[in-house]
């Protein structure tokens, strides 16, 4: 497995809130890899009030996926980009079977093979109360939590200093519901089929986010 840095290529998997974009952004701060959350690339799209955008608040704010087709477009021509070159880590893809497969074509084109398939697991009570309490920095996008990870300054982010923050809309008990209905019709199936392909890593998240960065890193080889 590589180490510490270049040819990384890391799939964070797991049910909704469980801490994909914590560890993604840990991991990252010690490989310096390119770090895409597909989620952030539709929040984004979203944004911009396009008809295209609205198509895709309307789902994200219900608690569904976005059809295969469009995600698997933006995430293939994602990672031919410069930035991806000498690794990436995915947070948030593949989330379903057909995506899964899309991703193995790709890379197997490419003559790459994924390093770990990384799955966080946290029990569904535990992940509600981590959504219902995050927030993010609105300028760098840093996570923050208001039980379990607060900015170590009372309303300024550790990573910027920016001083506003969202939560996001999604963020809710009943949509929060339904995208953990769909994660395990639509998304666990992903589990057994890396499973099968030997990549498959799982790691318990029910620790703090640190504890958990340690498991990760251990899987990774990462030292450190
Ligand atoms: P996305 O943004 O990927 O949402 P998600 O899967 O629901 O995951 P989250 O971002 O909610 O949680 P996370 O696992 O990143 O947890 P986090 O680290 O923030 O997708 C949003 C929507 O976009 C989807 O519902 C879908 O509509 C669409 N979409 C995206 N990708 C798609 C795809 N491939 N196909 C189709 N549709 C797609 O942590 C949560 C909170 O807990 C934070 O506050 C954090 O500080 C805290 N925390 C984290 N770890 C710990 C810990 N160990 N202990 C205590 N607190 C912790
Ligand atoms: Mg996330």
């Amino acid at each position: 497995m590589s180490k510490n840095g270049s040819g990384l290529h890391i799939v964070f998997t797991g049910a909704p809130g469980c801490g994909k974009g914590t560890q993604a952004r840990a991991l990252k701060e010690k490989v310096d890899i390119c770090h895409l959350s597909t989620g952030e690339m539709l929040r984004a799209e979203a944004a911009k009030g396009t008809p295209l955008g609205s198509e895709i608040s309307a789902l994200i704010d219900g608690g569904n996926l976005v059809p295969d087709e469009m995600i698997i477009k933006m995430l293939s021509s994602r990672i031919e980009e410069d930035d991806c070159k000498n690794g990436f880590i995915l947070d948030g893809f593949p989330r379903t079977l057909p995506q899964a497969t899309v991703l193995d074509e790709l890379l197997e084109q490419k003559g790459i093979k994924l390093d770990a398939v990384i799955e966080i697991q946290v029990p569904d009570e535990i992940i509600m109360e981590r959504i219902l309490g995050r927030y993010a920095c609105m300028t760098c996008g840093e996570g923050y939590h208001d039980k379990f990870h607060k900015p170590k300054v009372y309303g300024v982010c550790d990573k910027c200093g920016g001083t506003n923050f969202y939560r996001r809309i999604d963020d809710n008990r009943t949509t929060v519901q339904n995208r953990l209905v769909n994660y395990r019709a639509l998304t666990y199936p992903t589990i057994p089929f890396f499973e099968k392909k030997g990549v498959l890593c799982c790691v318990d998240g029910t620790g703090t986010i640190e504890a958990t960065s340690k498991k990760v890193n251990v899987i990774l080889g990462i030292t450190q």
